[in-house]
């Protein structure tokens, strides 16, 4: 008997010796096919092994550890801030991406009349289905993200959390926030209203005042050392391009470190 054929006899014959339901037996005439091409099972394997290494990893609950009969699970929704901070920052790019079928960077207008920009944000507060909705929602979530993100430090601060073998998340952490922050700005910038352009001001200001490379500096980011079209064109793309890759990417990352090395103890 080949190789193969055998090996068809002994899935027959287990699948007879069980009473299948009709549900199990295409499920497992599904797999058998799918394995016999794809080595299927294989992989499923890698996977199966991958989840209980994991699981072994999440670590006891403090109440656990130290057998503290409950007291401490006032504590617990700290440690739900960096998910809130990932639940804002989801929340944020999808309303964001939304606003961006309704708004232009441009930063002229007709003469004498509001810039495009500032007409494409009033259009969508004042015309637009919902567009006053849209616009909180993203501008709520982007200051209840850059909220969590300080309280979540804080929580890993005074948890200890931060200590070895944690110092690598840490440090992606500081990445993260200023990445917040620039986000936080780029967009402060973009209604191209009174409060956009002097907080840009400001901008080109400190840009200027580094030390040797202030000018340089005002250039790279700024487009100048006056607000122009080329700033309100480099805030957008550094907001809806640069950024949301950047951000999402090192997210990612640092969620990754989380999963593989479980949550801290506190120290
Ligand atoms: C966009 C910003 C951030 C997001 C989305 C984020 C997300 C998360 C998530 C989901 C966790 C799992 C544990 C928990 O939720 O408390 C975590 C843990 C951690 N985060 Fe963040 N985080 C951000 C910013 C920061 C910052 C600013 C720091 C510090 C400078 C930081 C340092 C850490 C460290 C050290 C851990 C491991 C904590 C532990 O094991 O108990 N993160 N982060």
């Amino acid at each position: 008997m080949s190789l193969e054929r055998k090996d068809e006899h002994d899935h027959k014959g287990w699948m007879q010796e069980r009473d299948l339901t009709p549900v199990e037996s295409i499920y497992l005439t599904v797999l058998m096919w799918l394995d016999k091409r794809l080595r299927i099972v294989d992989y499923l394997e890698i996977l199966e092994n991958l989840y209980y290494k994991v699981n072994m990893q999440m670590p006891k609950s403090h109440t656990e550890q130290y057998n503290l009969d409950n007291k401490f699970w006032y504590w617990y929704p700290l440690y739900a801030l960096g998910s809130f901070s990932t639940i804002a920052y989801v929340v944020a790019a999808v309303s964001g991406a939304l606003l961006g079928f309704y708004y232009s960077p441009a930063a002229a207008g007709a003469s004498g009349s509001p810039t495009v920009a500032y007409e494409q944000i009033t259009f969508i507060m004042t015309d637009l289905n919902l567009g006053f909705f849209l616009r909180s929602l993203h501008r709520w979530s982007a200051q209840v993200m850059v909220a969590a993100v300080f309280l979540h430090m804080l929580r890993v601060y005074f948890t200890g959390a931060y200590k070895e073998p944690r110092e690598l998340n840490w440090i992606i952490g500081i990445v993260l926030i200023s990445l917040t922050m620039v986000f936080g700005y780029t967009g402060y910038l973009l209604p191209w209203d009174q409060l956009a352009f002097w907080a840009g001001q400001i901008g080109v200001e400190m840009a200027l005042s580094v030390p040797v490379a202030g000018e340089w500096a005002a250039q790279l980011v700024f487009g100048g050392f006056t607000l122009t079209q080329s700033t309100l064109q480099r805030m957008y793309i550094l907001h809806v391009f640069f950024l949301p890759f950047i951000a999402t990417t090192v997210i990612a990352i640092h969620i990754g470190i989380v999963w593989m090395q479980g949550i801290a103890e506190p120290h």
